[in-house]
């Protein structure tokens, strides 16, 4: 088997990457050990893929190098992927913070990515394992489970190591190294965090509350929705800030930001104070946490018993309540992976490999890994696309 272009791996990056390589002539075959193409598609925003975000910048990725993405997302656009989905017909939606999500089935995404490819003649090949890939004069030759195939570029779309489950596996960032080329540490991102038992105490009893929180690591910080569940805290707050968060460091939760929990409590207190102090929370909070609130805080009585500093205290619980997780949940259910091949080794107008011309990578195998909303699905078609125009 000959062809122009092999890419590895058939997720968004390496589909999209086909079809627009395809469109442009070149004969393109698409190399998946997978029964199915696209699977983190398929599973993505809940099955409604949340497919790209409207206020796209680099100011939204992590990596070494996170100004790298700049000229790759300035060429491919979200109104670009936008304008694909509208051409396929996909009905759309705006959920919040400019995250566009498919009204049907994320299944859509995937379906339509085949179909460009098909347009352009590009072949996919299924549960299609991959072993060695050497350099031989100016072409490239891949062992494969299907016999050799030579190609004059390769394109290295094999994703990260999240959910091992659905077929994720460190295959390209071990392809980067055979060619000698930098690979940054890799640790799990948009993870839900896990606690000790001590803190897990108090958390697990709210398993299921949410409530619009912020949670911040630094200077960094995310004003979303947070979940407590058994194993701890979960739901998008959690998922940016666990991009951040690094092992023995603390990480920082408002419960209710803007409400000024002591003034108001103060403010009661002032009046008589006669209401009951879960009853006062539960004006800013919801109820079941309110109500546990006033347990672990040990304090007896309506606002007005209460003390100004013990009212301050409640405050700083709730507006700035210091957590000390222990780990993650790992690849297991982490969304994406933080880290990869390295930036600066890649020519970030094509993502061709600077040391070895002809082979590319493109996606999430790259150090590059965005904030949760549809940023790491804009990043894998910008640089798919860069790629496609440069094979
Ligand atoms: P992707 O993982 O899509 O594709 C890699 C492909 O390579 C896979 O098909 C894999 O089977 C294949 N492969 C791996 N090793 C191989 C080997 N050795 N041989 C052959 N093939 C191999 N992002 C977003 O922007 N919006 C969202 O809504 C979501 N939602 C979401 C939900 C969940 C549960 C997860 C896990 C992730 C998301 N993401 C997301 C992240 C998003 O799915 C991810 O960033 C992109 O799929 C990355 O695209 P790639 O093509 O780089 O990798």
């Amino acid at each position: 088997m000959q062809v122009d272009v092999a890419i590895l791996g058939g997720g968004a990056a390496g589909l999209f990457c086909a079809g627009e390589a395809a469109r442009r002539g070149r004969r393109v075959l698409v190399i998946e050990h997978g029964a199915a193409p696209g699977e983190k598609i398929r599973i993505s925003g809940g099955g409604r893929c949340n497919f790209t975000n409207l206020n796209t910048t680099y100011a939204q990725f992590l990596g070494r190098n996170p100004r790298f993405a700049i000229s790759a997302l300035s060429r491919f656009t979200p109104q670009d992927f936008l304008a694909r989905i509208e051409a396929a017909g996909i009905a759309w939606h705006e959920k919040t913070l400019g995250q566009l999500f498919c009204d049907g089935p994320a299944t859509q995404v995937v379906a339509m990515l085949r179909k460009g490819m098909e347009a352009g003649g590009a072949a996919l090949w299924l549960n299609t394992t991959f072993g060695d890939v050497t350099k031989e004069n100016e072409a490239f030759r891949i062992e494969t489970s299907r016999g050799a195939v030579v190609a004059a570029r390769v394109v290295v779309a094999t994703g990260g190591k999240s959910i091992p489950k659905m077929g994720a596996t460190a295959a390209g960032y071990r392809l980067a190294e055979s060619f000698g080329l930098p690979v940054t540490d890799t640790r799990p991102a948009l993870v839900p965090l896990t606690f000790a038992e001590q803190e897990l105490e108090w958390l697990r009893p709210l398993a299921g509350v949410a409530v619009q929180g912020c949670m911040s690591v630094g200077a960094q910080a995310f004003d979303e929705a947070v979940l407590f569940t058994h194993r701890g805290l979960s739901g998008p707050a959690v998922l940016q800030i666990s991009s951040y968060w690094r092992e023995g460091q603390t990480v920082r939760a408002d419960l209710a930001p803007g409400a000024d929990i002591a003034g108001k409590l103060r403010a009661l207190r002032a009046k008589g104070g006669r209401m009951a102090l879960r009853s006062a929370l539960s004006e800013a909070l919801p109820e079941r946490l309110a109500r546990h609130i006033e347990t672990v805080s040990c304090l007896e009585g309506p606002v007005g018993a209460q003390s100004n500093a013990a009212l301050d205290r409640l405050g700083a619980f709730v507006h700035d309540l210091e957590l000390r997780p222990v780990g993650t949940e790992g690849y297991r259910t982490a969304e994406v992976t933080l880290g990869g091949v390295d930036t600066s080794a890649l020519d970030p107008r094509t993502m061709e490999a600077k040391s070895l011309p002809g082979l590319y990578f493109i996606g999430e195998v790259v150090d590059v890994t965005g904030w949760l909303g549809g940023y790491n699905f804009q990043w894998a078609w910008a640089s798919a696309y860069a790629t496609a125009q440069a094979v």
